[in-house]
């Protein structure tokens, strides 16, 4: 049985207004992001792993010409002379500020001229006929990768020295009372990605079926209070909590604690968008590498959950046998389900979010904090490039882990129960968690 996405229930005129809708959302994000520091502080690199401010709003408008001015629209190139500066493939992040980038105000011209040009396409485009346009694809494609990159414009942010130049109320607190540690994920089949969701990338695709035994989640992410046991027993000095990898990396990099966190005295501090507070013990724990997520869970006599076990934990719907888009159902995400769209510029307490909980009682497995998982980044059995192999086939391979699930720097269009993100498993600047899982023993499944 499947469902039927909204997108799909909507007419032409309808589905028209959702595309330009989000393509809309994502552009006074880009603009509350660059508009909130200095012409300086756009064009000078806050970090080695980070592009330039300036760098980023020009490739989000260069992508959008690409893909939707020429290629959907056959229309005349923008700028076609600027291409190679804003591939993101011909230079590292290090090195794009030595390029002959557009300056701030060509930057900004630049992406509303392309704007206007791709919303010309838009209402000139059927949205069907072919499969780059069916259900609005290469406009949702272009919606997310402008939220993604608003994300990685969010993490510059972050690592930005300097007095708060972005604000957010924060997130609810902790309302669903007492919560079991850890929840059964019973053994079985279910359904892993999907080939109905309209705006999945190929990485997501196709859907198939997946045995996952039987396994034991943490109902929540681990908080920064569980973190501050490993830390205070001495976890970042023992080598036997380490993956060999690990270890080495760990003292490669003089890793004693989270990023962005210092001792204070006896307790700890935080920097958090050039805010300086005290390590709340109640909230997931965030820029946490892959290695620090593994060394925890081995300490805490566990394991990461696979990507197939974090997946059936947020879709898989035991009364129906369904797969879900969502922990919680079908529907889209609203404030009250999830910590998602910067709305909050922090993760939420634990417990924070009752009615975004699955089925089986696993809590804030979208948004919040993305989760590493043990799993490297392959495509699925019958994966197909769409469209085209930059995307994610280039990164399939053991470099890379899987994280799942967004975090409050995520927006809801770039978020689902299928979506794939991936990074090196030493990177700290994301804004990623995790939580732990272990197997079930035969006895507690009588
Ligand atoms: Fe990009």
């Amino acid at each position: 049985m499947t469902s039927t996405h909204p997108i799909q229930q909507l007419d032409t005129e309808r589905l028209r207004q959702h595309v330009a809708d989000q393509l809309v959302r994502a552009r006074e994000r880009t603009a509350l992001l660059t508009d909130a520091v200095d012409e300086h502080d756009l064009v000078r690199q806050h970090s080695r792993l980070m592009s330039p401010l300036v760098w980023d709003l020009a490739h989000v408008g260069s992508q959008e010409e690409l893909w939707l001015v020429r290629d959907v629209g056959g229309r005349e190139p923008v700028r076609q002379d600027i291409d190679e500066l804003y591939d993101a493939f011909r230079h590292a992040r290090a090195d794009r500020p030595a390029l002959p980038l557009l300056g701030p105000a060509e930057a900004r011209g630049y992406v509303r001229q392309v704007r206007d040009k791709a919303l010309d396409v838009l209402a000139a485009s059927a949205l069907s006929g072919h499969r780059l346009v069916d259900h609005g694809f290469a406009f949702g494609m272009i919606a997310q990768h402008e939220q993604q990159h608003d994300e990685t414009m969010l993490a510059t942010h972050q690592l930005r020295s300097g007095p708060p130049v972005l604000h957010a109320p924060d997130p609810p607190a902790a309302s669903a009372g007492p919560l079991p540690a850890e929840v059964l994920i019973p053994g079985g089949v279910f359904t892993m990605g999907t080939s109905t969701e309209p705006w999945a990338l190929d990485n997501e695709r196709p859907a198939h079926q997946v045995h996952v035994p039987a396994f034991f989640l943490d109902t929540t992410p681990v908080t920064n209070g569980r973190y501050l046991e490993f830390i205070d027993a001495g976890g970042y000095a023992e080598p036997r909590w380490w993956s060999q990898e690990g270890w080495a990396h760990r003292q490669r990099a003089d890793l004693s604690a989270p990023r962005f966190w210092r001792r204070d005295g006896s307790g700890w501090l935080r920097t958090r968008f050039g805010v300086v507070e005290p390590v709340p013990p109640d909230e997931p724990v965030v820029h946490v590498c892959y290695h620090e997520a593994e060394a925890y869970a081995r300490w805490a006599g566990r394991r990461l959950p696979t990507e197939a076990e974090w997946e059936k934990a947020a879709r898989h719907d035991p009364a129906t046998g369904r797969s879900r888009r969502y922990p919680w159902g079908d529907t889209d995400p609203g404030p009250d389900r999830a910590n998602l769209g910067q709305r909050h510029l922090r993760p939420a307490p634990v417990g924070a979010y009752p009615r975004g909980a699955s089925p089986l009682g696993v809590h804030q497995l979208i948004g919040d904090v993305w989760e590493w998982t043990s799993t490297d980044f392959h495509g699925y059995p019958g994966f197909s490039v769409f469209p085209y192999p930059e995307y994610s086939q280039v990164f399939f391979g053991g470099e890379y882990k899987v994280l799942r699930g967004g975090s409050f720097g995520t927006d809801q269009v770039a978020c689902r129960g299928t979506f794939r993100n991936w990074d090196f498993p030493i990177r700290r600047q994301i804004f990623a968690g995790f939580r732990t899982a272990r197997d079930a023993r035969p006895e507690e499944l009588a």
